[in-house]
This record gives C-alpha cells, structure tokens and sequence, in this order.
C-alpha cells in the first residue's frame, strides 16, 4: 500500500517505466477475494489517458468490487495528492455527451429522442398550484410596490411552460370581465382542453385555502371559472417568434416572463418585437436566470467556460438550450429600444464558484458584479417616444 493511502482508495501513479502508470486498488485483506487487482496501464504522457484516467478507473473498479470500495478520491501514491484529473476529465465527457447530443438534436428524430416531448415540458416547469401562486406573487408584489395600475385589459405571458395557473391569477387579479391573455411559448409544453382553466381554477383554490388566502377579487373570480360560470379568454399560442409578430395585433398592457429569456438562443429580435407591443403605459415584468442550469450548486459559471465555438457546438439546437447574456446586456438592450428601465433587481452572489482565469477570453473581462449576478428581474415601461 502507498504512503498516504486509505482503505477503499486507488493507488494511482505507481511507474512502471517507459512512460506506463499503474492503478491499484487498495483493499482491505477481507475482501481481496472480490477480484484482481486492477492494473490499468496507460501511457503516462498521453494527454487522452490522462483525461481518461480517472473514469477509466472508476469504471473498472465498479466491475471487480463493491460500490463502498469505489474510491470518492483518488490519490498519488507517493506524494497522496488528489489526482487533478477528476473535474476536467469529467467536463471533457460531458462535453462529448452535450455535442453528439446538440448536433443530433438540428433533426426532428433527434430531438424526439433526446427530449421527448413530455419529459421537455416537465424539465422546463411545473404545474402545479402552489407554484403559480409563487410566480403570481412574486411578480405582482414587485409591481405593486413600483405603482403598477391594475386596470388592464391585455397581457402576454412568455414562455409559460406549463404554469397555466399563473396566466389564470393574472386574468382573475385584474378583474376578470374585459381582460384577455394570451400565453405564448415556443414549445408545446402543454395541450389545452375544454376543462384546462377549471381545473387549473380548482387547483388555484385549493391552495389558497391551504396558504389562508383571505376571499379576494381572485378568489371569487377563480371560484366562477371553477364553477364553469364563466369561461376565461386564455389562450395558449405555440409557434415561433415570427408567427408570434405576425399575428399580435394591439398592444398589451403587462407582458410577463419568468425564467424564459435565457432560453433564447439570439434574445434580441424576441426582446424587440416585446418592445414594440407594449402599450405606451404598459409595463413588462421579466425574471431571468442567468445560472448554468446543469451545475447550480457547484459552478453557476460553467457554461462561461466554454469558446464559443464550443459552447455552440455544446448547446446550439438544444430545445431551450441556455444563451449568454448577462444581466446589463438585457439591461442595456431594453435601454437602447428606449423602453423605460424601471427596476433591475439583480441577485448576486457573496463569491464567484471557479476562477476567472478558467471562464472563455469574453467572459475575463466582466466586471466582478456582473460575474456574480445570478438573476436579474427587470421591469420596464413602454416606450419613451410613444409614452
Ligand atoms: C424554464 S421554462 C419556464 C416556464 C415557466 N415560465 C416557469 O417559470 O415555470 C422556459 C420556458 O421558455 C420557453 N421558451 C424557450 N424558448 C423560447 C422562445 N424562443 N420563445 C418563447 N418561449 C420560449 C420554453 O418552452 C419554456 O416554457
């Protein structure tokens, strides 16, 4: 056994000459009967072996032994280091996994078989009640406070996914009678039949009840749709941007959006034509969530990481594959369509996750805040010129 080494480790590193390393398994002597010792020779200048390594290992140990004796760590035998090949090797593969699996995803077939459409809609929101009435609040409370006017009678959701309810709380918030909304999303997300809306109703109910909602305008609103009383002008428009353009006739009054902006791969002429629908006096309420979706807890920067050839070969024609942008371009693009930035909440986080050094050349030079920014909220006004 290595210097350093404890029970259930990997020796890794011992030289067999002639640029050849070795692994060994380290075992208690009770289980040395599961197998072999592992010996995987590798060539130690290789720079694929190197990245391999690793998993390579792993993997081997997996078939020879028991899960408790996979090693978390895998260290040098000599010096007990960690191997520093873990984390790239593992983002190396995961790189191969993402291209193999965007390229495939520019077909019809691939992407049914990468995102069937079902498990798409359920990785991109959820449905239920008491998520909406989150959304609901946290939007309308932010509003509220900057002096939104509740005398509406227009509203665009973006991107709702399959959060119905929240579209519903709009309507019922705003007073029902007079008010239409339209929900529009790229994908189709969800189905609606003749009883969506009660249902969702229903559900909207039940969970206030649940969180002591006291009786409200919505509520008793809500209560009709749930009745089957009155039947809400919702509708639910899947199509492209352009379709979209092309079929919005008057202006809306609020335009609402959470957590749909980063999943537009070219934002801009989305964020225009929101521009130009939106009345003078209207307002939009826009949340975006500016953190690598696939690694949150560990490095919210990860997709940063990548040129931009790679981040395109990674993430291109995936179904709502994440763009770039960072809070002030969202900022700055409203700003220069002169709509009125009436907020820009940012949450910002205490450190940033890697070092700045390993984020692509374009990223380096952000500022420290803008780096740390995790999601921005923006709220805006219609245009100054039409205002
Ligand atoms: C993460 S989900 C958020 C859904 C919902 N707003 C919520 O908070 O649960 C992102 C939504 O944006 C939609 N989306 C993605 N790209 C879009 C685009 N180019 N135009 C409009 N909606 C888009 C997706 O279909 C999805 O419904």
């Amino acid at each position: 056994m290595g210097p350093g080494l404890r029970l259930g480790d990997a020796d890794f590193g011992a030289d067999l000459g002639e640029g050849v390393v070795e692994y060994r398994l380290v075992v208690p002597r009770d289980v040395a009967a599961y197998g072999p010792r592992i010996a995987l020779e590798i060539p130690r200048f290789s720079s694929l072996a190197r990245v391999l390594s690793a998993p390579v290992c792993r993997m081997a140990l997996r078939t020879f032994y028991p899960p408790r004796f996979v090693p978390s760590r895998i260290t040098h035998s000599t010096t007990g280091a960690p191997l520093p090949m873990p984390t790239s090797s593992r983002k190396i593969i995961r790189a191969l996994w993402r291209t193999g699996r965007n390229l495939s995803s520019c077909t019809p077939i691939g992407r049914r078989l990468f995102f069937p459409r079902q498990a798409l809609a359920e990785a991109f929101s959820s449905d239920t009640a008491s998520y909406s009435w989150r959304l609901f609040e946290r939007h309308s409370s932010r509003l509220q406070q900057l002096g939104f006017d509740w005398r509406v009678s227009r509203i665009l959701e973006v991107g709702p996914g399959r959060s119905v309810g929240n579209g519903l709380l709009w309507w019922a918030a705003c007073g029902g009678e007079g008010v239409s909304v339209t929900l529009w999303d790229a994908h189709p997300n969800m189905t609606p039949d003749a009883t969506w809306l009660q249902n969702a109703a229903r559900d909207l109910l039940e969970e206030a009840d649940r969180r002591g909602e006291p009786e409200s305008r919505t509520t008793r609103t809500l209560q009709k749709v749930a009745a089957a009383a009155v039947a809400p002008p919702i509708d639910y428009v899947v199509c492209d941007q352009r379709s979209f353009a092309a079929r919005a006739e008057a202006p809306y009054d609020l335009i609402l959006s959470h957590s749909c902006f980063e999943h537009i791969w070219e934002p801009e002429p989305t964020l225009s034509m929101l521009a130009d629908h939106t009345a003078a006096l209207g307002w939009q309420s826009n949340q975006i969530d500016l953190m690598d979706h696939g690694s949150r807890e560990t490095n919210y920067l990860e997709m940063l990481e990548y040129s931009d050839f790679a981040y395109w070969m990674t993430a291109r024609f995936i179904p709502g594959g994440l763009n770039r942008w960072r809070a002030q371009q969202f900022i700055d693009c409203y700003e220069g369509m002169d709509m009125v930035i009436v907020a820009a909440d940012r949450r910002i986080q205490d450190e940033l996750p890697t070092d700045r050094s390993r984020l692509a050349k374009r990223f380096q030079q952000l500022d420290e805040r803008e780096l740390r920014t995790t999601e921005l909220h923006l709220i805006t006004r219609g245009r100054r010129d039409t205002g």
